[in-house]
């Protein structure tokens, strides 16, 4: 069953950029089709919770993509300065004892644990001498993410459908590496396992993060709308 979740909340737009000024100018430009914007590692060294603020203060949501990974103490600590900044979601990237660790420390935010990132591919695996699929470890750490009380995974679109299969409705499934069609085939910047908006909504993504193909365009708000159609196409089928 798909989830209520306004449509100008379906695209999360990845506000990776130098500065509090180009993060503002882009909230500005995208606002008027998007309420939910992700701060990742780049802006938030630039400027602490400032921008994160800026946009609370406009009335949008916020993710926080910091992907704390650490000692499980050190991230608990963390997530507590974390807490209680009316952030929505929070990234955490870890194994067993980290992902407690966070869960135990976290508040009124949702936490998501990172599965595998987008930029990985099957070869970097073997590379790493690991045997298996990316989709079994992809759903391995999902499974355990939620059972140890996390409130949802990020994961590409490719898994999204396996992970609905095998977890169920209630799992938070937000999905970077999202291009619009033409790129899915052709470049992909260092996304690796890369889908399109509509695919992965209809593949039973909650949300999905796009940053380039958005923050990179002439037009951010076509590239939006396009998105925002196919979203709509594949919910309404
Ligand atoms: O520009 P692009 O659309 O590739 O940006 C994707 C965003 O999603 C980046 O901010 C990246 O940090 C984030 N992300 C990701 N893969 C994950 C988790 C987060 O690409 N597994």
């Amino acid at each position: 069953m798909t989830k209520a979740i306004p449509l100008n909340e379906r695209i999360i737009v990845a506000l990776d950029v130098e500065n509090p000024e180009q993060a503002q100018q882009m909230v500005k430009r995208c606002e008027s089709k998007i309420s939910f914007f992700k701060v990742g590692l780049q802006l938030f060294m630039a400027d602490w919770f400032h921008t994160v603020e800026w946009i609370q203060d406009r009335g949008h949501k916020v993710m926080l993509d910091l992907k704390f990974f650490d000692i499980p103490e050190t991230v608990k600590l963390a997530i507590e300065q974390v807490n209680n900044r009316g952030i929505s979601l929070a990234t955490i990237h870890g194994n067993r004892p980290i992902v407690k660790a966070a869960v135990e420390a976290r508040g009124d935010m949702k936490l998501l644990a990172v599965t595998v990132l987008t930029s990985f591919a099957e070869s970097d695996i073997r590379e790493m001498g690991m045997t298996g699929s990316i989709s079994d470890l992809v759903i391995y750490r999902a499974k355990q993410a939620l059972e140890l009380g996390c409130d949802g995974i990020v994961s590409s679109g490719l898994e999204a459908q396996r992970l609905r299969a095998e977890l169920g409705d209630d799992l938070l499934m937000v999905t970077p590496g999202i291009r619009p069609g033409a790129q899915v085939i052709g470049a992909a910047d260092d996304q690796k396992r890369v889908m399109t908006a509509g695919k992965a909504i209809a593949s039973g993504a909650d949300h999905v993060v796009v940053g380039r193909p958005i923050t990179k365009a002439d037009d951010p708000l076509a590239i939006i709308e396009q998105m925002q159609d196919e979203i709509t196409q594949v919910l309404s089928e």
